[in-house]
């Protein structure tokens, strides 16, 4: 099964995506998280994804299409996977269904306001080293400043930069936007309530997709 989670910056992905994976095994495969791995590591594909993450636009197509590529290819994708923050724009949309096109497809937009997403941005901690998602106001690590999973300490994102965030959600607007009817007339988008808490969020989620899984195996087991 892909999972494709599709909404706004800080609309809650990456968190519901970390839920997703402990409840299902399905790992997570974050473009942003990939990225910003390919910049600390200074590779040639970091270097020139780092311009544009730095104002708030998307990366190169083919770019994100090659890192992507190679994570898919991982053992652990054969199962199935989770994407946050992959398709960004139609063109990307139609490269995935290019990929391992065998795989049964369920997307969720998660629907979180904006005056929301702007504050959990502002106070949004990430772990530089592991991934792990915290915030100083809805989850806060244990130790403050300290990552519960690695002991790393945790950092603020540079994109979650007030003027940089502007740009993010206009870019959400004019290029990712225009998914929701792609995904809308190909009969697979679920629209998810983001407001709340993670968890219940998640619970949205989990509803959709254990009827998925389930309909999924059906189909399978159908000579
Ligand atoms: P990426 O890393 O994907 O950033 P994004 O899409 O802007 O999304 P975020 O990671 O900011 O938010 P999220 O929805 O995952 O929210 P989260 O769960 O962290 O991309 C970064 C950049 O990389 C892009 O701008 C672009 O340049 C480039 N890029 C990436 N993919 C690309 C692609 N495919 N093509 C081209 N370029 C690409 O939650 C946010 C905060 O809120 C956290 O603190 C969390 O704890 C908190 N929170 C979450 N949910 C809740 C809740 N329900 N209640 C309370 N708090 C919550």
């Amino acid at each position: 099964m892909r999972v494709i989670l599709l909404g706004a910056p800080g609309s809650g992905k990456g968190s519901v995506g970390d839920l997703v994976r402990s409840a299902y095994g399905f790992p997570k495969i974050s473009t942003g998280d990939l990225l910003r791995e390919a910049v600390q590591k200074k590779t040639p594909l970091g270097q020139e994804a780092a311009t544009q993450m730095g104002k708030g636009g998307l990366v190169d197509d083919a770019i994100v299409l090659k890192l992507l590529e190679e994570r898919l290819a991982g053992p652990d994708c054969r199962e199935g996977y989770t994407l946050d923050g992959y398709p960004r724009n139609l063109s990307q949309a139609r490269s995935l269904e290019g990929l391992d096109g065998g795989q049964p497809e369920v997307v969720f937009l998660i629907e979180t306001r904006e005056d929301v997403v702007i504050r959990r941005l502002a106070t949004r901690r990430v772990c530089p080293s592991c991934g792990a998602i915290y915030n100083v106001i809805t989850r806060k690590p244990t130790r403050e400043g300290v990552c519960d999973v690695c002991g790393a300490s945790l950092v603020q994102r540079t994109d979650d930069r007030p003027d940089v965030i502007q740009e993010r959600m206009r870019t959400y607007h004019a290029k990712t936007e225009p998914l929701i009817a792609h995904y809308q007339e190909k009969g697979v988008l679920h629209r998810v309530e983001g407001n709340g808490t993670v968890e219940e969020t998640f619970q949205s989620v989990r509803d959709i997709l254990d009827d998925s899984l389930r309909r999924a195996k059906e189909s399978q087991a159908r000579p």
